[in-house]
C-alpha cells in the first residue's frame, strides 16, 4: 500500500517519502480501516520536524486524521465491515490502510462525504473544547479568533457562529482578508498586525471579547491579552507563529480575565464522557447542516509535498485533504 513515511526528522521534509509498505496488522482493540481521505493538521508538519509534544521515533507513517470504511473489527466493538468512520491516531493516516484504536473512531455524520469526514473531527473538537468546554461560550458573546485562515481557526469561527456568537476573525495575511470575508462566517475580518486591540474595541463598542481563541502565539498572543473583556477567557491553542509568548501575571489580575490552556485530545482522554458528548454534538450540528469544514484543496497523496509546503508557507484558507489512493 502507499504510505507517507518519515524516515528521519527534517525541517525541509527531505526525510519524508511516499513508499510502499505492507498493510498494518490489526491488533485486538483496533479497527482496520480502508482510508478514503485523510486531512492535514499542523501537528503532522511539527511531528516530521520533531517539534511536536508527541515525538514518535522514525521510521513512522505520518497522518493523524482519516476517514474511510471499516475492513475488520473486534466482535462487540460497535464497528462492522463497511461502516463509514472518521478519526485516527497520532500517526498512520496517510496510507491506504490504517489500524486505529476503536476509541479513536466514530461514524461519519449523515450527509458528509469522506473528505468532509476527514476534515471535521480534529478541527471541530479542538474548537468545541476551547470555546464551549473551557471558554463557556454562550449565544450573544463576542469571540476573537486569530490565525483565522487555519483549519482549527475556521472551525472555531464556524462553530461560534452556529452557537450564536458574534465573531471577529483576525488574520496575519493581508492577502487572505478578502477571501476570509467571502468564505468564512465571521462578522468582521481584521488584520492581526500591531495594535489591533483598538479595532477590536471599536467593533465591540468598547466591550472587548468574552473569548479569545489564539492558535498563533507570539506577538499576536501579546496583543490578545489586551483584547479580552473583564471576566473573559484567553484560550491558548497553539504557537503556529513559532514563538511561545510569556505574560506578566499582573495583566490577567488587573484585567480580571483567565488564561486557559487547551489540549483537546488529552481533554477527551481524561474525560471520556465529555469526549463522547463533544463528538456527538459536532455530529449533530454537522448533520443538521449548521457547521461544515472548510476545505482549501484536495490533492492526491503523491502531491503530499504541495500540501505540506502550502501549510508551512501560510497559503491555505482551510484544510488540505489527501486522496490516499493516488
Ligand atoms: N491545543 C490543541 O488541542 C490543538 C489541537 C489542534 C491543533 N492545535 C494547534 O493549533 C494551531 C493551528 O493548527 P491548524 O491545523 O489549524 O494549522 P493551519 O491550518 O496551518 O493554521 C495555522 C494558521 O496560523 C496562522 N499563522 C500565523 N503565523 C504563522 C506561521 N508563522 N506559520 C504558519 N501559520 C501561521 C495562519 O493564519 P493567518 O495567515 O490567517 O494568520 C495559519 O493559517 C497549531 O499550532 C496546532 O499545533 C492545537
Amino acid at each position: 500500500m502507499h504510505a507517507l513515511r518519515v524516515n528521519e526528522l527534517s525541517d525541509d521534509l527531505s526525510g519524508v517519502e511516499l513508499g510502499d509498505l505492507p498493510a498494518p496488522e490489526r491488533q485486538p482493540g483496533e479497527v482496520l480501516v480502508r482510508v478514503r481521505a485523510a486531512s492535514l493538521n499542523f501537528p503532522d508538519l511539527l511531528m516530521m520536524r520533531g517539534e511536536y509534544q508527541f515525538k514518535p521515533d522514525p521510521p513512522f507513517t505520518s497522518g493523524l486524521e482519516l476517514a474511510g470504511e471499516v475492513i475488520d473489527a473486534d466482535a462487540g466493538s460497535g464497528f462492522a465491515a463497511g461502516d463509514r468512520v472518521m478519526g485516527g491516531n497520532k500517526t498512520g493516516a496517510f496510507a491506504e490502510i490504517a489500524s486505529v484504536p476503536q476509541g479513536g473512531l466514530s461514524r461519519i455524520p449523515e450527509g458528509l462525504d469522506f473528505a468532509q469526514g476527514a476534515a471535521l473531527g480534529a478541527a471541530y473538537s479542538t474548537a468545541y473544547t476551547g470555546l464551549v468546554e473551557l471558554g463557556g461560550l454562550t449565544a450573544g458573546q463576542w469571540v476573537l479568533v486569530t490565525g483565522a485562515s487555519g483549519g482549527v481557526a475556521l472551525a472555531a469561527i464556524d462553530l461560534a457562529k452556529a452557537l450564536g456568537a458574534k465573531v471577529i476573525a483576525a488574520t496575519g495575511s493581508p492577502g487572505k482578508r478578502a477571501m476570509l470575508e467571502e468564505r468564512s462566517r465571521a462578522d468582521h475580518v481584521i488584520l492581526a498586525e500591531g495594535r489591533f486591540r483598538e479595532r477590536v474595541a471599536e467593533l465591540t463598542g468598547g466591550a472587548l471579547c468574552d473569548i479569545v481563541f489564539d492558535p498563533v502565539g507570539g506577538d499576536v498572543f501579546d496583543e490578545c491579552t489586551r483584547c479580552v473583556a473583564f471576566g473573559g477567557k484567553l484560550v491558548v491553542v497553539g504557537f503556529a507563529g513559532g514563538r511561545i509568548a510569556e505574560v506578566a501575571t499582573n495583566i490577567p489580575l488587573i484585567k480580571g480575565f483567565s488564561i486557559v490552556g487547551l489540549r483537546a485530545g488529552e481533554y477527551a482522554r481524561r474525560f471520556p464522557e465529555r469526549g463522547r458528548a463533544i463528538a456527538a454534538e459536532i455530529a449533530r450540528l454537522a448533520e443538521a447542516g449548521r457547521i461544515a469544514p472548510a476545505i482549501d484543496r484536495t490533492l492526491p497523496l503523491s502531491h503530499w509535498r504541495e500540501g505540506f509546503e502550502a501549510m508551512a508557507n501560510r497559503e491555505l484558507v482551510g484544510k488540505v485533504v489527501f486522496d490516499v489512493s493516488r
